[in-house]
């Protein structure tokens, strides 16, 4: 059977990482492409000289032109730039909007019936963005957000009740910006919700407060920290636990930023969500109930990812 065929688009930091995880764990052959010549020919070749000493084989191959990706099962979409410290997300909308473009033509044209998955900020916009210049059928792009957000809110709860992060379950809802919306109700150490354990006296609502802000201020942290670009580790992890998923039909339950009609009150928005990801892409929205302070929250983040919506279609009229 012939391997799968992963395309990254974009072989920056993360574009880079995505490969080499996707290598490690022989998702498939990697072809990584972007405009900038060299970049890419340079990092598969790297990549493909540790698989003697990893283990691992497969193709890899560094690409500017868009051909290369054809018949692509996956496209993991980085292309685009990241932010610096003092600029949000939604700083990038203008430029990034613009290399979407052509990378959903790129994809329209070359790889129709992939799985794509969207990494590019400002996130929910992007993706929005992307499906439009793609066409492509809106469950098959899907943003890749709520993954990353949980980690990071999983990272930070197994640091306060010194546990291992494999027990600690955590959701994130909304758009992937400063109004993401963590959810206490629904995340939980070995099976028991974060306000039943505050009940039980094991952390404080402080400190559960002052973790949902830093999971808030996850992208912002790592940003101040490293000055020169934004995450690349957690991000090209979280998207190949994605494209893993579609790959091998393992349906799993993920949060995404995903097109939703009908489910939470919405009629059609890309935001964050739980979903179920298995061969057919996001083969579900799970219509998750929220009580008034999670709903209003979630609203307000709604707004927010609408209004970048309409500001790619004020950018481009093509979108409008
Ligand atoms: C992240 O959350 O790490 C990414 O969205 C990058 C960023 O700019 O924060």
């Amino acid at each position: 059977m012939a391997r799968p065929k992963i395309a990254l688009i974009g072989a920056g930091q993360i574009g880079g990482t995505l490969a080499h995880l996707a290598a490690i764990k022989e998702l498939g052959d990697v072809v990584l492409f972007d405009i900038a010549e060299g970049t890419p020919q340079g990092k598969a070749l790297d990549i493909a000289e540790s698989g003697p000493a990893e283990g691992f084989d497969g193709s890899f191959k560094g690409t500017n032109d868009y051909a290369d990706i054809a018949g692509a099962d996956v496209c993991i979409v980085t292309a685009g730039v990241p932010r610096k410290p003092g600029m949000s997300r939604d700083d990038l909308l203008g430029i990034n909007l613009k290399v979407m473009k052509s990378v959903g033509e790129g994809i329209a044209t070359h790889a129709p019936d992939a799985f794509v998955i969207c990494i590019t900020n400002p996130l929910d916009a992007m993706v929005w963005a992307l499906r439009e210049f793609s066409g492509l059928p809106h469950e098959k792009v899907v943003g890749m957000a709520g993954v990353l957000d949980s980690a990071r809110f999983r990272h930070f709860l197994s640091l306060e009740f010194g546990v291992s992060m494999r027990d600690v379950n955590a959701f994130v809802l909304g758009g992937h910006g400063d109004t993401m919306v963590p959810l206490a109700r629904y995340s939980t150490v070995g099976g028991i919700p974060l306000p039943d354990l505050v009940e039980m006296g094991w952390s404080t609502q402080e400190k559960l407060d002052a973790i949902i802000q830093r999971t808030r201020d996850g992208g912002a942290e790592i940003v101040g920290l490293l000055k020169t670009g934004s995450a690349f580790y957690a991000p090209a992890t979280s998207a190949i636990e994605m494209a893993e998923a579609y790959l091998k039909d393992q349906k799993r339950v993920l949060p995404c930023a995903a097109y939703v009609k009908g489910a939470l009150g919405l009629d059609g928005l890309y935001v964050g969500v739980p979903t179920v990801i298995g061969a057919r892409g996001i083969e579900k929205v799970i219509d998750i109930k929220l009580n008034k302070d999670e709903q209003a929250m979630f609203d307000k983040s709604v707004d927010a990812v609408k209004g970048l919506v309409e500001a790619c279609k004020g950018i481009d009229s093509s979108l409008a």
